[in-house]
């Protein structure tokens, strides 16, 4: 891109419009109202649904149709100069196509998705400039934004990185610039942390439960658990926040959850998990003897019966 699309706009106060009132474009709102940004329209496909959640804001609910012409007229005359498309992701090229027969768009488009790139914007990028702005929280549409979430942004317009960087900062986020084409390692890291615990915390509440503690119960206490390494991470290197029996050195009570795991006849990924992720943490422990006996015991066959 040689140009941006805000050469002709005055940058400030930035105005932004949001399409989609699902989770994530419900919780943007939340932050942009918050901080004082303005939000000129909210296009929704069902706004009648919505009623209850936009009638303590001042803002409009315009509902999208197929040829939607409210939607250039209200860009337009509010003029708005960011439209976020807060729509699933395999729906933003298709709503980035169907914006190319609107009369007016504003000067920068930006979708929220963390795995794709602005180039599925590429039906806009003549009359806009295309951007990626991707909040790195799980969103329930009922709060704001987490303030200090990691958001990644980008975008070919150095101008609309500058302003969408600025935004970020504005809704006390941390602005972070992430390559374009390289947006699949930052979303299946994304999707590691943020999605892959859920499958080991259904495993621990499966063990919890053969210790006679309640599902509901063990799922919020390892929930809390959760939390706090959480917590001890944002202020620690990953090093010195871990806790439990590898980090201490203590091979014995690895070697007890081995056999345990080796009970669960039916469960036995449980265990192969277990060795794994276990195998990666050895490093964390700067006592060589034990990086040894570790690596020696979770690499050992375990007998089913303790010996
Ligand atoms: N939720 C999160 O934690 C989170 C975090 C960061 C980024 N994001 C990103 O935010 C975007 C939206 O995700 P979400 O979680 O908010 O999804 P969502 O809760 O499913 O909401 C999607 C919204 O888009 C509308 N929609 C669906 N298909 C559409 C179409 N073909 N045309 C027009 N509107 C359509 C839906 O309308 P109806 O209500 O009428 O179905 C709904 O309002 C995605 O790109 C996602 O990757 C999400």
């Amino acid at each position: 891109m040689n140009q941006s699309h805000f050469c002709e706009v005055q940058a400030k106060p930035i105005s932004c419009a949001i399409y989609g009132m699902g989770k994530a474009g419900r919780s943007l709102f939340l932050s942009l109202q918050k901080y004082g940004i303005a939000v000129t329209c909210f296009f929704a496909r069902h706004p009648q649904k919505l009623q209850d959640f936009a009638k303590n804001f001042p803002v409009d609910l315009i509902p999208v149709h197929s040829k939607f012409p409210a939607f250039s007229e209200s860009l337009q005359k509010t003029k708005t100069q960011i439209l976020f498309l807060a729509v699933p992701d395999d729906a933003i090229e298709e709503v980035a196509h169907s914006l190319r027969y609107q009369d007016f768009l504003p000067p920068l488009i930006v979708h929220l998705s963390g795995a794709l790139s602005y180039d599925v914007l590429s039906p806009i990028s003549k009359r806009s400039s295309p951007a990626q702005f991707h909040p790195l929280a799980s969103l329930s549409g009922q709060h704001q934004i987490p303030p200090g979430t990691l958001n990644a942004i980008c975008t070919p317009d150095p101008k609309a990185e500058q302003i969408l960087f600025q935004l970020s900062r504005q809704i006390k986020l941390t602005p972070s610039f992430v390559k374009n084409g390289m947006q699949p390692f930052y979303h299946v890291a994304a999707s590691i942390t943020g999605n892959l615990p859920i499958a080991l915390l259904s495993d621990s509440i499966y063990l919890m439960q053969q210790a006679g503690i309640d599902a509901n119960l063990a799922r919020k206490g390892l929930a809390k658990l959760l939390r706090s390494t959480a917590k001890t991470i944002e202020r620690k290197q990953l090093a010195n926040a871990l806790t439990g029996p590898i980090a201490r050195g203590d091979v014995g009570t690895v070697k007890q959850h081995l056999f345990t795991l080796k009970k669960l006849n039916n469960k036995n990924q449980i265990e192969s998990v277990y060795r794994l992720l276990s195998n990666q943490l050895i490093h964390f422990n700067d006592n060589a003897e034990k990086r040894i006996q570790f690596q020696e015991l979770l690499a050992a066959e375990i007998p089913k019966k303790n010996p």
